[in-house]
């Protein structure tokens, strides 16, 4: 079955979860490689990888210094038992307190129903730089030959506001969103704009965007 620009070898996918099996950088180690590697061998045609952070704001797993021997040996892993891996390159905007205990970034100061942290609005600069470590996580990927990059743009997460009037509601800073990468001068335009930064049409989309 041909999805994008490779070919998997049935219809059968593992969703994107995270296993607890990760190493204390959060990237792939021995036990969540051996977890993958298992699915491979019981047959599943593509095993996608839970979120992977792409920026500091929210814990960046692409500047830890292992990230690319790590993401090519579950790469070589996976690939040696016949199945194709994609990572997910992820940003979870005002849902990001949870995790760094910080003011999240997102695109307008509207508090999360389930953290209450107010969220700092995003300038125009630090949306680019944002959309600049999708690319830059991307990059490391297609580097240790990950089958693709998906963009996580479901779950309320940082994409997700950028499309939802109801985090964005009030004083979104549309400036930050007009000058991401579109001509077009609404808030619809940022979601789009990792998908082409630094990488092309290489990096796919989750399916809230499609
Ligand atoms: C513990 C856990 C972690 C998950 N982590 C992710 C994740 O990192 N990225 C993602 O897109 N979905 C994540 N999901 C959602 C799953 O990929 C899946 O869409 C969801 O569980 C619904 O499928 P199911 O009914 O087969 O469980 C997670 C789900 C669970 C239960």
């Amino acid at each position: 079955m041909k999805v994008g620009s490779f070919t998997i070898r049935n219809r059968i996918m593992s969703t994107p979860h995270h296993t607890a099996f990760t190493d204390p950088d959060g990237l792939p180690g021995p036990r969540e490689i051996a977890y993958w590697v298992a699915k491979a061998k019981g047959g599943i045609g593509l095993i996608g990888s839970h979120v992977h952070g792409i920026h500091y704001s929210t814990g960046n797993s692409f500047a830890q210094p292992a990230a690319l021997t790590k993401f090519r040996a579950a790469t070589e892993a996976i690939h040696e038992h016949g199945a194709k891996f994609v990572c997910q390159l992820w940003h979870p905007g005002a849902q990001g307190g949870m995790l760094t205990g910080g003011s999240p970034w997102a695109p307008s100061p509207v508090s999360q129903p389930d953290t209450w942290a107010v969220p700092h609005e995003m300038t125009t600069a630090e949306t680019r730089e944002v959309i600049a470590g999708y690319g830059r996580g991307a990059a490391i990927l297609r580097e240790a030959g990950v089958d693709g990059a998906e963009i996580h743009g479901a779950h309320g997460y940082l994409i997700t506001q950028f499309l939802s009037p109801f985090p964005t509601r009030g004083t979104m800073n549309t400036a930050a969103t007009s000058s991401a990468g579109s001509t077009s001068p609404s808030r619809s335009s940022m979601p789009f704009a990792p998908r082409w930064a630094r990488t092309g049409p290489w990096v796919c989309a989750s399916p809230a965007m499609r």
